[in-house]
């Protein structure tokens, strides 16, 4: 097992990376389970995937300890980071008594991580929480940070909070119950730790590939708490994202955005995959500027396509030119003005935040890619 600091003053918590940790959490999360005693169930909430699979390894880890559990289901899928389940999900912990001393239970993905984080920043002006990350993606990169928020009409993850949780326990058995396709949208985000801020960790993904996919149980762990401590160091230094750091860890999402607003944040494209092609097109886009060589853009697709993620924008067959996509990117939370800042590349471990970078161009780049096969 691993553990990882996240260095915050007053708020600091450890993130455990490892197998058997959900089997094992009364021990591992003890300090949060005390205020409830034998009497007061502990609550947790689930997306329905989540509890299938590991609710009964949850539920026996608890009461072998003589804890109660309650358990409110969270059905799978962005719709439920919406203010109606967050109205709902409240009034159930409401109803439950949980007071600020007490820790809600997040038992899934960054859907219900997010939904459980955000009604715990305003529960009573802020009760504590524990992340149990159950995918790849939530595990390195959504349970780590504190960024909690719900959905709205205008947009994704426009209204939430910064509210750090108490402890994080990412149990990598849960992965092996995960659908392929997800396990590689995860991994998408592990590569981005490499190819933004630490080359000899792209190298180590480049020969480790396939071990990682195929859960090897010491590269996954690697790979998992290696992705948590570099996003640990970054939220430790940035942890409000106001001095250009933490924004790194945005390397992809902006053309990831426009794509998945383009198809509609559907199953065509699942986040991880256009946070893949988006930092395909980081790449290429930095080598089109020169600061980029042409060689490491290459290496970046390559990986990218060798983890069978897309690689593409043109496979992606979309019906529409680069200033639709740019369109899209114009209601980004992050416009500047009339301006985007973008994560762009000098080198394979070194990203930075670019303000220079015109949108008119943005969308002839664009245009080319959609064209290239
Ligand atoms: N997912 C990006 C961040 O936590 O800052």
């Amino acid at each position: 097992m691993a553990v990882i600091d996240v260095d915050l003053a007053g708020r600091a918590y450890k993130v455990q990376v490892g197998g058997g940790l959900l089997a094992n959490m009364a021990q591992e999360a003890a300090p949060f389970l005390e205020s409830y005693g034998s009497r007061r169930p502990v609550p947790i909430v689930a997306d329905a995937n989540a509890r299938r699979h590991w609710g009964g390894t949850v539920e026996d880890a608890l009461s072998s300890a003589g804890h109660r559990t309650d358990w409110y289901d969270v059905p799978a899928g962005e719709a439920s980071k919406s203010w109606a389940r967050l109205e709902d999900l409240t009034d159930w912990l409401l109803a439950l008594g949980i007071t600020r001393s007490d820790h809600v239970f997040a038992l899934g993905g960054g859907v219900v991580g997010d939904l459980v984080g955000f009604a715990c920043a305003i529960l009573k002006r802020g009760c504590g929480f524990v992340q149990l990350p159950t995918t790849l993606l939530a595990q390195v990169d959504s349970s780590v940070g504190g960024k909690t928020a719900i959905n709205t009409a205008t947009g994704k993850n426009l209204v939430g909070a910064f509210h750090q949780p108490s402890l994080v326990l990412a149990d990598t058995d849960t992965l092996a119950t995960l659908p392929e396709r997800e396990l590689r949208s995860g991994y998408a985000e592990v590569l981005k730790y490499g190819v933004l801020g630490n080359i000899e960790f792209f190298d180590w993904l480049s020969e480790n590939r396939a071990a990682v996919l195929s859960l090897e149980q010491d590269a996954l762990i690697h790979a998992v708490a290696h992705s948590v401590a570099a996003k640990a160091r970054i939220v430790a230094a940035d942890e409000r994202e106001t001095q250009d750091l933490r924004a790194l860890l945005n390397l992809g999402h902006t053309f990831g955005h426009a794509l998945e607003a383009q198809t509609g944040f559907s199953d065509r494209l699942l986040h991880g995959e256009s946070v893949a092609l988006g930092m395909v097109l980081a790449a290429r886009y930095s080598a089109r500027r020169g600061d980029l060589s042409l060689e490491d853009a290459e290496r970046v697709d390559e990986q990218v396509a060798l983890a069978g993620l897309p690689a593409s924008l043109a496979a992606l067959d979309l019906d529409c030119d680069g200033s639709a996509l740019v369109d899209h990117m114009r209601h980004d939370k992050k416009m500047e003005g009339s301006t985007l800042p973008f994560i762009l590349l000098r080198d394979i471990g070194d990203a930075y935040l670019a303000r220079d970078v015109a949108l008119d161009d943005v969308a002839a780049f664009l245009d080319e890619q959609l064209r290239s096969h």
